[in-house]
């Protein structure tokens, strides 16, 4: 895109997504941090996302749909009466300064083991593919991924049941809306990606088929909640938990965009994992979505205050994501503003309990 053609936009100026007015148009990334005891939201994580209440919108850490969907130790869930008792905290301490705030509806599916999974759940995914390697669990440190159990026709609509029930759920406890993780190799991108969807049925075997479930769940939800209330984060060629790159992959995200932009989804959340070492994300398949998926779209990965700016007055898209910045500068907003240092996060704390690397790094401003 050449000179002319840039947009007066300022990153530091309001935006809005739907009806919601955003006080800026930086956006809290997700990030997983396991502070949730009993997989239930707490008053450190209140703290911790009211801090950084000076984003335009926070999108929270992966939060279960299901009690399948918990297979990572203390990661929260938005299904019984006390995790939404629980994140009424987080929602209410951060509407009082300013920010809206998503919750990131996060089904591991496959990505789990039956240790980490409270009485009753149970590893389901696409197709009986198990994830390579190991995850942590509290009570028997490193364990092996399960073999997921193949989900039937009726494991599909009770999922979609429980991101209905968990969309809504989530309005109950004060949130602005939900993002689907449909990225990083979770249950809904395991649809997604011909690498862990063999199925023969009418959920795998195609691009259309490999989509459906990703759609019904998207129009469910949304007309659960109103499409207003709905964005989504995907992850085209990402490697996390087994996914990787398949034939048609482009041409697949090509007309999911167009299917997400038909249901009316208010933003779509394109994950770059190449500043951690992932692979390029090409050019080809963002200019694809952003073809297709006429909405918002929030760009992310390893952005700057330099390249956020560009991008935007680019027309890339129209918000941006950070999420490592975020984690040791809980005024992250001010500081990019004002050009001050910051300060480094101790990566060793990123998944363990309590407030410590989480809730106590100091503000400067
Ligand atoms: C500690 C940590 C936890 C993360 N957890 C999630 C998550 O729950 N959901 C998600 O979509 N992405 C997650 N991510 C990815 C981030 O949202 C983001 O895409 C990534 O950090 C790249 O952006 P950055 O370069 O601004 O950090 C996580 C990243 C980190 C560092």
């Amino acid at each position: 895109m050449n000179v002319e053609s840039k947009q007066a936009v300022d990153l530091f100026g309001p935006a809005q997504i739907g009806n919601l007015n955003l006080q800026n148009r930086i956006v809290m990334a997700p990030m997983t941090r396991s502070r949730a005891l009993n997989h239930i939201p707490n008053s450190i994580m209140a703290d911790y996302y009211s801090q950084r209440g000076s984003a335009g919108l926070i999108i929270t850490e992966g939060t279960s749909p299901s009690p399948n969907g918990l297979g990572y130790s203390r990661i929260p869930g938005i299904f019984s009466k006390e995790q939404v008792e629980g994140w009424k905290l987080t929602t209410k301490a951060v509407h009082e300064k300013g920010a809206k705030i998503f919750i990131q509806l996060m089904h591991t599916g496959r990505v789990g083991t039956p240790v980490n999974l409270p009485k009753g759940g149970e590893v389901v995914g696409p197709s009986s593919i198990q994830v390579k390697g190991e995850t942590w669990t509290d009570t028997k440190g490193q364990q092996p991924y399960a073999v997921p159990r193949e989900m039937n026709s009726d494991d599909i609509k009770h999922a979609i049941g429980e991101y209905v029930q968990a969309a809504k759920n989530a309005v109950e406890a004060g949130f602005d809306g939900v993002e689907l993780h449909a990225a990083n190799g979770y249950l809904l991108e395991q649809f997604l990606n011909a690498n862990s969807n063999q199925r023969t049925d009418s959920y795998g075997g195609s691009n259309e088929n490999r989509n459906r479930f990703v759609i019904e769940v998207a129009r469910a939800v949304s007309n659960a909640i109103g499409k207003d209330k709905v964005g989504i984060r995907i992850s085209p060629y990402g490697v996390f938990n087994d996914t990787g790159a398949f034939d048609g992959i482009e041409e697949q995200y090509e007309i999911l965009s167009k299917e997400l932009n038909s249901i009316g989804l208010v933003y779509a959340h394109i994950v770059n994992h190449s500043s951690m070492g992932a692979p390029v994300v090409p050019e080809s398949v963002i200019q694809k979505i952003r073809k297709e998926f006429k909405n918002i779209l929030i760009l992310s990965g390893g952005y700057d205050k330099k390249r956020a700016q560009s991008d935007l007055e680019d027309g890339k898209g129209e918000l941006v994501a950070f999420g490592r910045p975020f984690i040791a500068n809980p005024d992250f907003v001010i500081r990019l503003k004002k050009d001050q240092t910051f300060a480094e996060a101790d990566q060793s704390k990123f998944y363990t309990p309590g407030a410590e690397g989480y809730s106590d790094y100091p503000s400067l401003n």
